[in-house]
């Protein structure tokens, strides 16, 4: 076995083996279903329309250095004003399912207090249109968008006043527009909001405090239970989880050192929320080395625990991990270092257009059992995979649209997945791709492009790439030319 009971990682297992041949033949359609991922601010635009307040993003953006290019998400794919095309062309590639997450700032443009309606007439029209199409929505409430005033008022996650306020936001939402989707998620990588932009000032809103990065964690967790309170006396019959991410940690060598160092690297990464969500408490590991990690009281346990009604994991890549006294990372003291190449310069994987994303499609496998054995969760839907293909801001339009390193990696990663459902019996019922169209990448602004579909910036087209009709095909479904 790859992995040992508890998750455990089998300190003897050096080397996976990598999988050379696809598995998927061609008239097999895999054991889950299709969809595809977005988020708001990286789509909408439109910023400033409707009434939409500032979010702690717009700010941020606006600081130099901050975004490659100087790039701002105020117009992204123009999706306020071109829902209906792009989800007709969802209709035409025979989509089923769209992952999409509603702006907090439309929503209540202060944080809390007065609601602008015309932000919820805006998803009223979005979530309608979906399914007239046919396609069933999943709803993302915090896609990292905090309203600027609530980051002001109050240092935004990291204080507790945002507990409250999260939780009557969830409510006005759930009020609204619960009766247009039966699944729905908390937070969308709450790992990264709170590491990188309150812990490290690589995202909104640039802060850079790992004591407020754990406060972050635990406020979070406490927002997600008073929301999953109202969300099961409103709407009994939904399912509800957060959004997870995790790398998988490969042991750079056999030692148990660093077979102790990767299990550990999984449990601050993903555990972090995970053990309190499914355990009431956070992983031994990490309550032994941050000394200002907060205490979850056993209140805050009993409201954690069944709080998810299926796993919701984001996955992307691999690291090597190697123990190492006295090493700090991201999330504070760790005693454990990551890197993608070896100490013989070989890479994790081929390269990706982010320089954060190496194509490890067996990690994938393993990130699923590792999710299986530790929690046992009856579902796990994968709402978000895919890459921004090497090079491909610089190419021809034509080049961008033979995707060829894409769609190999759907095609490699989709195969992991159908192995860990056939042969290891992982409960994985459902798989997005990260995501529809290109959009704004954070950080990097619009240099790299993870759609299926091409968005050509300066004239809003778009352009079906070849992994749009991979995906499509492999799934089953019908592809119309546009
Ligand atoms: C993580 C995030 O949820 C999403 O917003 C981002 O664009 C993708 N992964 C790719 O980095």
């Amino acid at each position: 076995a790859l992995l040992q009971d508890g998750g455990f990682i089998n300190p003897t297992l050096q080397a996976v083996p990598k999988r050379e041949a696809l598995e998927i033949e061609a008239d097999q359609t895999p054991p889950f279903y299709l969809g595809m991922a977005t988020a708001a601010p990286q789509i909408e635009g439109a910023n400033a329309t409707d009434g939409r307040g500032p979010s702690i993003w717009d700010i941020y953006e606006g600081i130099p250095g901050k975004i490659e290019n100087g790039d701002t998400s105020a117009v992204a794919d123009d999706f306020y004003h071109r829902y209906l095309d792009d989800i007709g062309a969802m209709r035409l590639l025979g989509v089923k399912r769209f992952r999409m997450s509603i702006a907090w700032p439309r929503i209540l443009p202060n944080g809390d207090g007065q609601i602008n309606q015309k932000g919820l007439d805006f998803y009223s029209r979005v979530l309608e249109a979906l399914l007239v199409a046919g396609i069933e929505p999943h709803i993302t409430l915090y896609h990292w968008d905090l309203p600027q005033a609530l980051q002001d008022r109050f240092g935004g996650w990291n204080s507790a006043q945002i507990v409250p306020v999260f939780a009557q936001y969830a409510s006005v939402v759930f009020n609204a527009l619960g009766n247009y989707a039966s699944h729905w998620t908390t937070f969308n990588e709450p790992w990264t909001f709170c590491f990188l932009g309150y812990g490290q000032g690589s995202g909104a809103p640039g802060l850079n405090d790992k004591a407020q990065a754990w406060n972050c964690v635990y406020n979070v967790l406490q927002a997600h239970a008073a929301a999953v309170k109202q969300f099961r006396a409103l709407m009994p019959g939904a399912k509800i989880s957060m959004n997870l991410n995790c790398d998988w940690g490969q042991p750079l060598s056999g030692s148990q050192a660093d077979a102790d160092a990767a299990q550990r690297k999984i449990e601050f990464m993903l555990g972090a929320f995970a053990d309190p969500i499914f355990f009431g408490d956070f992983p031994a590991s990490v309550k032994q080395r941050i000394s200002y990690l907060p205490q979850i009281t056993s209140q805050m346990a009993a409201d954690l625990k069944g709080s998810i009604d299926y796993f919701a994991l984001n996955h992307y890549t691999s690291t090597y991990v190697i123990g190492q006294q006295g090493a700090v990372g991201l999330q504070g003291p760790c005693d454990y270092i990551e890197t993608q190449v070896t100490p013989d310069s070989h890479l994790i994987g081929d390269e990706a257009d982010s320089d954060w994303l190496k194509v490890t499609p067996w990690g994938f496998r393993l990130m699923l059992n590792w999710v299986n054995n530790r929690y046992h969760p009856s579902e796990i839907v994968v709402t978000e995979n895919g890459i921004s293909m090497k090079g491909e801001n610089d190419m021809p339009l034509a080049q961008a649209l033979e995707d060829t390193q894409q769609v190999n990696f759907y095609r490699d990663y989709i195969a992991a997945a159908t192995d860990a459902v056939k042969y290891d019996k992982v409960p994985m019922t459902g798989y997005f791709a990260w995501s529809l169209l290109d959009n704004f990448e954070w950080g990097s602004g619009y240099s790299k492009r993870f759609g299926v579909v091409h968005v050509d910036y300066r004239t809003q087209q778009r352009f079906y790439k070849a992994s749009a009709k991979f995906l499509t095909q492999l799934f089953n479904t019908t592809v119309l030319d546009p």
